[in-house]
């Protein structure tokens, strides 16, 4: 894949060094233009352009249920779409029946997504496991010793939104399902950058939004629950999407659908669904594994670099097999939103990223690229840093 010629689609690097894609990537061209499309047929022609409005509208909705299965090795009734990741892990920690004494595992480099969710029900007595990272990473097997008989639910982010960190997603799999507990994986950091597995990683539920590595639109999420599980939940929430005929509009009672369309509610973004569809068929035609390897070499080049200047220090684990493109950072004397400022100025874009633990304050300086750039970006910003 010659991925100089992809640059062309994305005109955020045209004049600036864009490196903040774990807070959100630039559309391609391709994207918007349907989207824009989408909007145009609406002003043109009304609520679509051919045909009865469920029926062009499902069309759309499916192709790209479709798309997304396919990403994550899923089926198509086994996926849902919702409003974004916190939304799509609500539906199901709230469905997930539980008693006083029993616990769920999290760790202190997961996003609120995952964190609040489960805080909540700690207020009604859930014990929540919070495990804490050691040396930037959380270790797969502190995961394991916290695992108990009381255990319901092991919940990970496949890849940290702080520092990038990359979870063993194979190894946590096996041990939920040996344990029978549930394995819920937040994939926002990692769909559409990293090849991720649901069948392989034995996840019964993955959620994840649209609008970082997937290249997509905000405020459309997804949602994946394990086809044997579907039966078993109840949605909290009910509306004319989750039911099995969802054009009948009975006043005494509602029949909800069996495949994981019984998690939407009502009226989806068509829009944005359609220019999710568009984005995930850039993806594939770029390919995922390609992604993944060039999003790895450049990780590579940027830690090298890093490492070689005597004022930095990394908040990342440096090991390839727990690393991503996310990298944190500190320099030494310079606050992180000084350097974030100071590379704007000379037109490289990266991010700042705090969190708040028992221990105090975390911040450093949050650089992600993606597989548009390129390693003479990276040497670049190395370059820029060192003069800082
Ligand atoms: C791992 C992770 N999960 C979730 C989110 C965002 O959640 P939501 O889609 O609910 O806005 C982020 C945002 O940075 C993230 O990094």
């Amino acid at each position: 894949m010659d991925f100089h010629n992809i640059r062309e689609d994305f005109p955020a690097t045209n004049d600036s060094i864009y490196l903040d894609n774990g807070i959100a990537s630039p559309c391609p061209r391709p994207v918007v233009e349907a989207i824009n499309k989408f909007y145009e047929d609406r002003m043109l022609y009304g609520s679509c352009a051919s045909g009865s409005q469920l029926e062009v509208y499902e069309n759309i909705i499916n192709k790209t249920r479709g798309l997304f299965a396919k990403l994550i090795n899923a089926e198509e009734e086994e996926v849902a779409f919702c409003q974004n990741t916190s939304d799509s892990i609500n539906k199901i920690v709230n469905v997930i029946e539980w008693e006083k004494g029993n616990n769920v595992i999290i760790s202190d480099l997961d996003y609120p997504s995952i964190t609040y969710p489960w805080l909540k029900l700690r207020k009604s007595g859930l014990d929540v496991k919070i495990i804490r990272s050691k040396n930037w990473k959380i270790s797969p097997t502190d995961i394991e010793d916290a695992v108990d008989e009381r255990t319901l639910v092991i919940c990970t982010s496949h890849i940290s939104y702080f520092n990038g960190f990359k979870q063993d997603l194979d190894f946590l799999g096996r041990l939920a399902r040996d344990n029978n507990v549930y394995f819920l994986v937040d994939a926002m950091q990692s769909l559409g950058a990293f090849q991720v597995d649901v069948k392989k990683s034995r996840i019964d539920f993955l959620a994840s939004n649209s609008y970082k590595w997937l290249l997509g639109p905000f405020g459309l999420g997804q949602l994946y629950c394990r086809k044997e599980l579907l039966e078993k939940f109840e949605p909290v929430d009910v509306g004319w999407r989750s039911t099995l005929n969802m054009v009948e509009r009975n006043i005494e009672e509602y029949e909800l659908d069996v495949t994981a369309r019984k998690f939407e509610v009502g009226g989806l973004d068509y829009a944005s669904i359609y220019g999710l569809g568009v984005a995930l068929e850039y993806l594939f035609k770029v390919g995922i594994s390609d992604i993944e390897e060039r999003i790895m070499e450049l990780s590579d080049l940027l830690v090298e670099g890093l490492q070689k200047l005597p004022k930095v220090s990394i908040m990342s684990p440096l090991e390839r097999r727990y690393r991503s493109s996310i990298i944190l950072f500190n320099i030494d004397n310079i606050p992180a939103k000084t350097v974030k400022d100071k590379l704007k100025e000379r037109k490289i874009i990266v991010g700042t990223q705090r969190r708040e633990t028992h221990l105090g304050v975390d911040l450093g300086v949050k650089v992600s690229p993606n597989f548009f750039n390129t390693k003479s970006e990276i040497e670049l910003f190395i370059k820029t840093l060192s003069k800082l």
